[in-house]
């Protein structure tokens, strides 16, 4: 089994990574490192242990991570995420809070002890703003030497889903981001050239209401609403995107996707500001980042369905 820490803007694909992670026999989730993005870091915190609880696993710690930009004071949610996600992140559907709190230590520490303590048998999955990361990064060169990293965000050769060339996880902190693919060893980059094609329909959470259970509920209202706001914003897809779990599904799997080796680095200047791109000045050295250009969606979608399908019928 691999160990993994999922760092999540707790929103609605962020909960169906949380699912995948957790119906998949081949991963130990020793944490949740809670960002900002979707919601404000402290809701990040409350929806992951209410989904733990809900998915019956309130064992598993939750870790309060930075409130905000590191060029920023704070953080506010955009209009446009409060649109995709709802107001409170899971599609206005009423989960309620969990009865076990949050881990004193902070989720930048535990991150730096996670892969000080378990070096190689860890993966670490960001899927919101890349600040914990990043903080982590500066703080502990040996975190930035040791830990393996999967994170969903950026476009390479598709255009941006903020504005033609910048994405939204990205765009929350792009010196974060930056530092996370300058400095990280292993970063495997899960982007909208590849989550917009795994793409998912009611016919699919429909199957999850018929569980009749209180996490097939969930997974499937919370969805639909998800689906709903892709209709507005980009009806031409038909289905919503699984950007957040795809790269969970690419941690425990790399062969689903193809992946094209290439030293990153985030614009930070001008109309480009967040874009991620090759780095022009590393580019003859052996690449420490990954970017997935192409991915089997089919294979995705099943392996997605009968994972996820565990946690909704009640594991
Ligand atoms: O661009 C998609 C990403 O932005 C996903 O991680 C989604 O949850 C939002 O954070
Ligand atoms: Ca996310």
């Amino acid at each position: 089994m691999t160990k993994i820490i999922l760092d999540l803007d707790m929103g609605i694909d962020d909960a169906l990574a949380l699912a995948y992670a957790l119906g998949s026999p081949e991963l130990e989730l020793i944490g949740i490192t809670a960002t900002y993005g979707n919601v404000l870091v402290q809701d990040g915190v409350r929806n992951d242990l209410a989904l733990l609880e809900l998915f019956g696993r309130p064992d598993i710690p939750v870790f309060v991570g930075e409130s905000h930009a590191l060029a920023k004071d704070g953080f506010e949610v955009l209009p446009i995420s409060e649109f995709i996600h709802g107001s409170n992140g899971i599609g206005d559907v009423t989960v309620p809070d969990a009865a076990a709190c949050c881990q004193k230590q902070s989720a930048v520490d535990f991150l730096i002890d996670s892969v000080a303590k378990y070096g190689d048998d860890l993966v670490i999955v960001p899927t919101g703003a890349m600040t914990n990361i990043a903080t982590a990064m500066r703080r502990s060169p040996e975190f930035a030497e040791r830990a393996h990293i999967v994170f969903m965000g950026g476009a390479l050769a598709v255009p941006g889903n903020v504005n033609a060339c910048v994405e939204a996880n990205i765009s929350q902190d792009p010196e974060a981001a930056d530092i996370m693919v300058r400095h990280g060893k292993d970063v495997t980059m899960i982007g909208l050239d590849v989550t917009l094609q795994t793409l998912l329909t009611y016919e699919e959470t429909r199957k999850w209401r018929e569980y009749g259970t209180p996490a097939g509920q969930l997974l499937a209202d919370a969805t639909d609403y998800y689906i709903k706001a892709y209709e507005t914003t980009a009806p031409e897809l038909g289905g919503c995107g699984l950007h957040d779990p795809l790269a969970v599904g690419v941690a425990i799997d790399p062969t689903l996707v193809t992946l094209l080796p290439i030293n990153l680095k985030v614009d930070l200047e001008g109309p480009t500001r967040g874009r991620t791109i090759g780095d022009e000045n590393r580019m003859g050295e052996s690449a420490t980042t990954r970017v997935a250009v192409a991915v089997d969606a089919p294979r995705f979608l099943t392996e997605f369905m009968a994972r996820v399908g565990k946690v909704a019928a009640g594991l």
